[in-house]
């Protein structure tokens, strides 16, 4: 008894040693990733409180959180999964490598918008004079609206265009970004229990 007690208080001592350094023990690419969404889980929190008008807007606050999820999307997130890499804690799906073009797809997706966000980032939350016009509640960019079902990728050509997407004012660009990160979760990360 007393023997499977050290052993055991042993073994705890092992791997908090190895929580601390890494999640849930994940090591490698697996770390890494968890280590880069993470970060963008972190700014997307700060960016949120911001449009809902928590916190006071700053356009600079949201070009630098826009650049950390740059710096995570497109390539610099698909390289961060190679095939098969769902060893330890890893919530990711083995759909991402039979999905494979539709998963960096989602990933160029996110780049894109967040790189818009970005340069929208003087726009403000809502274009002046568009307030309750096409952009207001309910409008083109607002809930259930073009956002919704079928919204944003059934129109490619509108919403993959860099330009069109810089003018939009920064809340829409943010929804947009949001929706990006929960259509890669539901489809590719397993759910927490
Ligand atoms: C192209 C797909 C994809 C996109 C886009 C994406 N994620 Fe993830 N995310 C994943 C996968 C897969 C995992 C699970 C990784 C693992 O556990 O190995 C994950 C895990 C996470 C985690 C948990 C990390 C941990 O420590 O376990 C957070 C937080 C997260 N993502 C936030 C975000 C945010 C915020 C965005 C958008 C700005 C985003 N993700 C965009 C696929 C994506």
């Amino acid at each position: 008894m007393k023997l499977s007690v050290l052993f055991l208080s042993g073994a705890l001592v092992v791997s908090g040693v190895a929580a601390a350094v890494a999640h849930g023990g994940a090591t490698g690419i697996v770390k890494e990733r968890m280590d880069a969404m993470g970060a963008m889980g972190k700014v997307m929190k700060s960016l949120s409180a911001m449009m809902r008008g928590e916190t006071e807007y700053d356009a600079e606050a949201v070009r630098k959180g826009a650049e950390v999820l740059q710096s995570h999307s497109g390539e610099a997130l698909t390289k961060q999964f190679p095939e098969g890499s769902i060893e330890g804690p890893s919530e990711a799906k083995p759909e991402i490598w039979s999905n494979w073009e539709e998963f960096s797809g989602i990933s160029g997706q996110l780049k894109l918008f967040a790189t818009a966000l970005g340069e929208a980032a003087d726009n403000g939350l809502s274009t002046p004079g568009a307030r309750g016009g096409m952009m207001g509640q309910g409008g083109l960019m607002g809930q259930g609206g073009m956002m919704g079902q079928g919204g944003m990728m059934g129109d490619p050509s509108h919403m993959q265009n860099p330009e069109l997407l810089a003018q939009m004012p920064v809340q829409g660009l943010f929804n947009m970004t949001a929706q990006t990160c929960s259509a890669c979760h539901t489809k590719f990360r397993i759910e927490k229990k």
